[in-house]
């Protein structure tokens, strides 16, 4: 079996919540098929929003301005898969995960020196409506970005109607999310 590399991103900032417990079925089902984890947290993290001043390596690294960031970056240099796992906000990513996403601005703009080598990208997302098309604008976002970076979409796991902490443990998206880990077998 080909073992993979797997890069986690994480997007909530409450701690053991919804989309944390989402994360670590999903770990346990990579695992399970062999693979390696790694689990970033950027709502622990401090990474600001990209500043535009396309100045990416101008300093010797991804970013001119120092912050964790630094951290990332050669997690996403090391991973071939990539996992957004991120609850709803606003009908899109969490601020914390979105300006991690902003910051790979450096592995694609004119000034890039470095390149990626993921090759497969997964999106794990909940939210408290019961409503499905809630999920459609950030599904769209994760899908345009995927296509961009030449990523094959290896599922989106999209949770309605969890709101309060450990919600998630009534649903079967715990099982849902393990089984894609174990998927990522192939
Ligand atoms: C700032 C903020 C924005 C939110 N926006 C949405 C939303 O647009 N749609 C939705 O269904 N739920 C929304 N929610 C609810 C969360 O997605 C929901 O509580 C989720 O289960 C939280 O996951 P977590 O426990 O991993 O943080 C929002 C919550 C917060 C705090």
């Amino acid at each position: 079996m080909n073992k993979k590399n797997i890069l986690l991103l994480t997007g909530s900032p409450r701690r053991n919540g919804n989309s944390d417990r989402m994360a670590d079925a999903f770990i346990k089902g990579v695992l399970s098929a062999g693979h390696k984890v790694t689990k970033f947290e950027t709502a622990r993290k401090d990474i600001s929003g990209c500043r535009a001043c396309k100045t990416c390596w101008s300093k010797g690294k991804p970013c001119s301005f120092q912050d964790d960031f630094d951290e990332l970056a050669p997690l996403l240099e090391a991973a071939d898969v990539i996992v957004f796992c991120t609850p709803l906000y606003w009908f899109s990513f969490s601020t914390q995960i979105k300006a991690a996403i902003d910051k790979m601005y450096a592995y694609v703009g004119k000034s890039c020196k470095r390149s990626l080598n993921i090759k497969e990208s997964l999106l794990l997302v909940c939210g408290a409506d019961e409503d499905m098309e809630v999920f459609d604008g950030i599904r769209a976002t994760y899908q345009g970005i995927a296509h961009y970076m030449k990523w094959e979409d290896k599922g989106v796991l999209a949770v309605p109607k969890v709101n309060e902490k450990g919600a998630i443990e009534a649903t079967d998206a715990l099982v849902k999310a393990e089984a894609l880990g174990l998927a990522l077998r192939v």
